[in-house]
């Protein structure tokens, strides 16, 4: 019914106390209207219609603007001089943005129900939140003077208003009631509670106005406070959080039901799946529905169909929820726990700063090109224990991994590689090498890995990332190495060994070194699973191309695959120099400005490729070096192999 008043109230004519927009009347004024006005109010100038004319389009109407307008006048004494301005009515339209019009319309239409419905019996009307339409809304206080003055007797109008609390921004439910008993015996009922439980609240502006209006209109007034007596104010207290747990419970009911009525899902025993204290974002609530959606597939084989959507239960309902909480508790903790971590010593104190939440590293998996392999066993490796540690308790077999080495020659994103794992991990990263030992802690290496390990388990789930492992944790029967260092790596093994211990600690080593066979053998055995990040070959050199060229503009003559086969050899650091040499020094000018800056054409690639060349030559003995010790220690290599088959 409102709408529709509306639609009518946009197409009628232009009368009395309409709120109207001037939109001018030809071109030629909305051009003039790029220059102030000389003559007149500007376009798009708010203000009310004070003086209507019958008539046709052309005929004047009194407008009284928001603004002082030039040449304006007072429209004969009916608003401040300057203000007023006789518009035709075409020159104007309806404007709908007050919602003004709207509420006096409600306003209209619900006394008149009223007015029907008393014909058949007494009425009570409860108007809530009233002064949120009368605040600031004259007309809407004149429409409703008028209705209550003249009301039968047989309806009492009552209003609650809710009280803003303006140091808070936060609403109390409460307020006023007013009443109209028939017969000009009006009375009100204050219900109005002091804001912050105690303290009297001081009021936003325009509401002692409106107050003072509304008391006008119900001078009967009854003041109901907060229940004085302790006992009675904890159990008010908790009627109130009952509510509003109520309500947050069937919001949620609504939004679930709505978005399991969309995906084709209905879940029979919705009603009981209670959650009451916060109410959930759409977004939140479609993911829950996945959840339980893949509960629900896990369980029931045969998916019993009602109507043509699939029936649910609660069950799967609150198992999504369960992972929903979860999920959240975990990034509350971890936002929180960085700041929060108490340090125990110097030496946790520096580190900590040193420390990078997952939001912060900035390298995910899609991030690196090629690598499948790797990344899958290492998504798999470590997101499961670091995410989801309970599933890791029960038996022996289902140990958690506490280390992982990647090894492979320099530059093809072992580092890289590191930084994504706790960043989709969601886990705090440190950092530690060699050469932050030395420089900055130098002779203490024992008390910082210490530290380390310390430190990790507070701020779990976290990776600690040895890059270089070789340099800090070498072989040990080196004859010239410094005592300190043989301290320091004495300390390590034992911490790790510690973590080793703890199934459901969710810390994880990560190592890294394109030097593995310098490792000391009780690291090796401490690093249960050895993957080598190799070379890329020429499909997943294409692939890392693709990565490093996601952002550039490419000319349609560039053929990566070309570039990906010239490129035999080439290291994922070695492609990404390439891309860097080809915009820094190619011959052709027109890199070097930004005015003209042109997309990378095949020539450039070709021209890089003379100046850069592969970095790790795969005949050399390093490479060698590196496969044997693959083949020996690796993932997949061949030692596994032939100790298989001399069981078998
Ligand atoms: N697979 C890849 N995808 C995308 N970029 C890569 C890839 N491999 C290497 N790069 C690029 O090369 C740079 C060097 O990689 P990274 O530092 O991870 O190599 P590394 O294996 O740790 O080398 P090193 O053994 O010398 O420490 C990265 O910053 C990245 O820009
Ligand atoms: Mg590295």
């Amino acid at each position: 019914m409102l709408r529709q008043s509306r639609k009518l109230l946009l197409h009628h004519p232009k009368t009395t106390r309409d709120r109207v927009k001037f939109v001018g009347m030809s071109l030629a004024s909305t051009i003039s209207s790029l220059q102030p006005p000389l003559k007149g109010p500007a376009i798009g100038l708010r203000g009310k219609v004070v003086l209507a004319f019958e008539g046709n389009d052309s005929s004047k109407i009194g407008v009284r603007f928001d603004r002082s307008i030039p040449e304006g006048n007072d429209l004969g004494g009916r608003c401040k001089e300057g203000h007023g301005f006789f518009c035709t009515a075409n020159s104007l339209c309806l404007d709908s943005s007050g919602g003004e019009d709207v509420d006096r319309l409600a306003i209209n239409e619900l006394f008149e129900v009223a007015i029907n419905e008393s014909k058949n019996a007494p009425l009570i009307l409860f108007l809530k939140d009233l002064e949120k339409s009368v605040v600031g809304n004259q007309d809407a206080y004149t429409s409703l003077k008028s209705k209550l003055e003249n009301l039968p007797d047989k309806v009492i109008v009552m209003g609650s208003h809710t009280q803003i609390d303006n140091r808070k921004e936060k609403s109390h439910a409460g307020g006023l009631l007013f009443t109209k008993f028939g017969g000009n015996h009006t009375a009100l009922l204050d219900l109005a509670f002091p804001d912050s439980f105690g303290r009297p609240s001081d009021r936003s502006k325009e509401t002692p106005k409106a107050m003072k209006q509304l008391s006008r209109l119900f001078p009967n007034k009854v003041t109901v406070q907060l229940p004085q007596d302790e006992a009675l104010l904890v159990d008010w207290k908790q009627l109130l959080e009952r509510d509003i747990e109520t309500l947050k419970a069937q919001a949620n009911i609504f939004s679930f039901r709505s978005v399991l009525c969309r995906v084709g899902l209905c879940c029979p025993d919705l009603e009981t799946v209670c959650l009451k204290d916060q109410a959930l974002t759409n977004e939140s609530v479609e993911k829950i529905v996945g959840w339980a959606l893949s509960h629900h597939l896990m369980h029931c084989s045969e998916a019993p169909v009602n109507d043509s959507k699939i029936l649910i239960s609660s069950e799967s309902i609150y198992y999504g929820l369960s992972i929903f909480l979860g999920v959240q508790n975990e990034s509350k903790s971890l936002k929180k726990s960085l700041k929060d971590v108490v340090t125990e010593n110097e030496f946790e104190k520096k580190l900590l700063a040193d420390v990078m939440p997952p939001s912060d590293i900035g390298v995910s998996f899609d991030d690196i090109g090629a690598l499948e392999n790797v990344k899958d066993t290492v998504k798999e490796l470590v997101m499961l224990p670091l995410q989801r540690p309970e599933l890791f308790c029960k038996g022996q077999l289902t140990k958690p991994c506490k280390g992982i080495l990647l090894f492979g020659p320099p530059g093809t994103g072992k580092t890289m590689l590191a930084k994504a794992v706790a960043t989709e991990a969601g886990a705090n990263f440190i950092n530690i090498s060699m050469s932050s030992i030395t420089s900055k802690w130098f002779g203490e290496g024992e008390k910082y890995v210490k530290a380390v390990f310390s430190l990790a388990s507070k701020i779990a789930p976290s990776v600690i990332f040895v890059d270089e492992v070789d340099s800090m944790l070498g072989r040990r029967e080196n004859p010239g190495e410094h005592e300190a260092m043989r301290k320091m790596k004495n300390e390590f093994m034992v911490n790790w060994d510690g973590l080793r211990t703890k199934d459901k600690e969710r810390v994880l080593v990560l190592a890294a070194t394109n030097r593995p066979f310098d490792l000391d053998e009780a690291v090796i055995r401490r690093l249960p699973r050895r993957l080598m990040v190799n070379l890329p070959d020429a499909p997943n050199r294409e692939k890392i191309l693709r990565v490093i060229l996601a952002k550039e503009d490419l000319a349609p003559d560039v053929d990566l695959e070309a570039v990906a086969n010239m490129t035999d050899g080439y290291s994922g650091s070695d492609i990404k120099e390439r891309t860097l040499a080809l915009a820094e020094s190619s011959p052709l000018p027109t890199l070097y400005s930004s005015s003209d800056i042109r997309p990378l054409k095949m020539e450039d690639f070709r021209y890089a490729h003379e100046q850069v060349c592969a970095s790790v030559s795969s005949e050399s003995t390093n490479m060698n070096e590196l496969l044997q010790w693959n083949d020996l220690y690796g993932e997949g290599g061949s030692r596994k192999k032939t100790s298989l088959s001399y069981f078998m």
